[in-house]
């Protein structure tokens, strides 16, 4: 077995209301977010292109909110909207392009 391409984790952490760390879900990622993420690797049929993503817990950055890794380059990136995983998804996975706008240092 080969190893992926491109490998990105997604947090889909959940707290509750109040919380002192706050979380990836309260801040519009979680779920919905990672749906659209499935949708798009599933519609551009990623797994064919060496791109393989998962949810993961919580990623220990969590002021930057949603955020996602990806290895094995190490870029993490903070997508607030659907659009913004459109375009990682566009650049990234299928150009080589790293979304730089979307980028944050952990
Ligand atoms: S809750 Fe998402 S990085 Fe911590």
């Amino acid at each position: 077995m080969s190893s992926p391409k491109y490998h990105a984790f997604m947090c889909n952490t959940s707290r509750p209301d109040g919380h002192p760390r706050g979380c990836c879900t309260s801040k519009g990622g979680g779920q919905p977010l990672f749906d659209r993420l499935m949708q798009k690797f599933q519609a551009a049929m990623l797994w064919d292109k060496g791109v393989s993503i998962a949810q993961a817990s919580c990623l220990g950055t969590c002021n930057a909110g949603p955020v996602m890794v990806v290895y094995p380059e190490n870029v993490w990136y903070s997508p607030k909207t659907n659009e913004d995983i459109d375009e990682i998804v566009k650049s990234h996975f299928r150009e080589g392009k790293v979304v730089e706008r979307l980028v944050f240092t952990p």
